[in-house]
């Protein structure tokens, strides 16, 4: 393996480790939030964000060890403090940091194959980023029923 080639890796792998926490994080939040938030529609939005995430952890786990590093398997705390809106806003900025880590990824995937998987998963966090706006946009006109 040359040297670019090898330096691309790891910067592939770091991604996929961050990424790897931010989906995690995702994965592990998601039950409590849909559980108590309470209009319907936005459970449903929350409930897609987080279905796709169970996806997406699968996707960048196997990737992972097939690269030949262990996942990490850490996630950050849920907030002390229940406010939807900056929850959704810390979401926001989640999916856009997902989304750019999964843009490189699909630049710099040694495999066509690859690179296909990171554009989906990229194409994926741009809808995540439009529905996170919905349920902010949701959250801030309909303050009292949340
Ligand atoms: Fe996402």
């Amino acid at each position: 393996m040359n040297k670019k080639t090898e330096d691309e890796i790891e910067r592939l792998l770091d991604n996929l480790s961050e990424a790897l926490g931010i989906e995690y994080t995702m994965i592990i939040h998601y039950p409590r939030l849909v559980n108590i938030l309470k209009d319907k529609e936005t459970r449903e939005l929350a409930s897609k964000l987080g279905t796709d995430s169970l996806r997406h952890v699968d996707i960048v786990a196997k990737t992972i060890k097939e690269l030949g590093r262990e996942p990490n398997w850490s996630f950050e705390p849920f907030p002390d403090e229940i406010d939807f809106v900056r929850i959704f806003q810390e979401q926001l900025r989640s999916e856009e940091l997902a989304l750019k880590l999964h843009r490189q990824n699909a630049a710099i995937a040694p495999s066509l194959s690859l690179r296909e998987t990171f554009r989906n998963v990229a194409n994926d966090e741009e809808n995540h980023i439009e529905i996170v706006r919905n349920i902010l946009s949701r959250l801030t006109q309909h303050a009292t029923s949340y």
